[in-house]
């Protein structure tokens, strides 16, 4: 393809350098993150734009996506696409494409790990061990995870192999969904009667207006003040008011979370609480599930132009 007639993408998101080289190499590119265009530049450029690429954090709306009348496919480089508009692509037959299945066992991984961190009071028991604090005395005892009860709300791809992990440390596993699966799992109708049943509950559902503040205070009442929260989905699914209030009131435990509403900022008060671990939006950021991911997004955009269907759209 000569660089005339290679199509147009625009970079909307803040992207590994992997997938950016491979974009680069392949399209032509307006990265409006690193290089942010003014708004008579994107409208000169607008009518040949083919492609969007974007993350599982990126903003593609009904009117972002109307300023591009010859816009194809948005590749979103991660499994949520809560941030894109899909019944507005799908008005106009723009392919929607996400990146599954490649990050099930890194994020399902740090579901684990919050899970341990904030139960075991890892981060603060290595600031205890640095600061010499040992010498005064033993640390405090923590939370034991083997054998506990864990309630898993989305009990998708990654809600299962985080299920899988946890029975090997014997953990008594229930879950939440819309509807039940066949698996044998207990089964539970709503949030707030499985987190009264459970010692840690785990968040992995997709972001967006279905899932809006699911844990709210009721929620957290319920799970009660030896229950943890862990939320590995997006955070919009917590109501974070309520859960600042209750980590500061003990209503809860703790709460290990990776996710926040409005990332990359976190409260201060939420900041300042010694009984969370709080993780930067890092639960597939391993290299090699970060390359898998870049790979997909881009066979994805690649496919599409090539005159293939695309690999992993969105589900209907
Ligand atoms: P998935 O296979 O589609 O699973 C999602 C599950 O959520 C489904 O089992 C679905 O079951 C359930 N669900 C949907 N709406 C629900 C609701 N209102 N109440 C209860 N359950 C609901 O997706 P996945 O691959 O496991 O990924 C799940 C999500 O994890 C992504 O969408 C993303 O938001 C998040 N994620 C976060 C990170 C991170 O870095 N922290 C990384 C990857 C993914 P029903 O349809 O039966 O309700
Ligand atoms: C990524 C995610 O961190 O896949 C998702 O939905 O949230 C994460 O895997 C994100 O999309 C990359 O910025």
């Amino acid at each position: 393809m000569t660089s005339s007639s290679r199509p147009i993408v625009l970079i909307v998101a803040r992207l590994p350098q992997h997938l950016l080289d491979l974009l680069q190499q392949n399209f032509t590119c307006h990265n409006l993150i690193l290089d942010p265009l003014t708004d008579e530049a994107l409208a000169a450029i607008a009518p040949q734009v083919r492609g969007i690429a974007a993350n599982g954090e990126a903003k593609v709306g009904r009117e972002f996506m109307a300023r591009f009348p010859a816009l194809e496919i948005v590749s979103v480089f991660g499994v949520g696409y809560d941030g894109v508009d899909v019944p507005a692509a799908r008005e106009r037959g723009i392919h929607v494409t996400h990146t599954p299945d490649v990050l099930t066992e890194d994020v399902a991984d740090m579901a684990i790990a919050l899970m341990l961190a904030v139960a075991r009071n890892v981060v603060r028991a290595d600031r205890f061990a640095r600061s010499g604090e040992w010498k005064k005395g033993p640390f405090p005892f923590t939370t034991k995870v083997s054998g506990a009860r864990l309630g898993i709300v989305g009990l998708g791809r990654i809600g299962q192999a985080i299920a899988q992990r946890a029975a090997a440390f014997d953990m008594q596993i229930a879950y939440h969904n819309r509807s039940r699966k066949d698996v044998l799992y207990t089964y539970v109708e709503d949030i707030v009667s499985l987190a009264r049943e459970v010692d840690f509950l785990v968040m992995i559902t997709p972001g967006g207006a279905g899932t809006r503040a699911l844990v709210n205070a009721e929620v957290l009442e319920a799970l009660g003040p030896k229950g943890f929260l862990i939320n590995v989905a997006r955070g919009s699914v917590v109501d974070e008011k309520a859960l600042i209030a209750a980590l500061q009131a003990g209503t809860i435990a703790g709460a290990g979370l990776d996710v926040f509403e409005n990332e990359p900022n976190i409260p201060a008060e939420l900041a300042a609480l010694e009984n969370v671990v709080l993780t930067p939006h890092m639960a597939s950021g391993t290299l090699v599930t970060r390359t898998a991911m870049a790979e997909l997004a881009f066979t994805n955009l690649q496919a599409h132009f090539g005159g293939k269907g695309v690999v992993t759209p969105v589900p209907d």
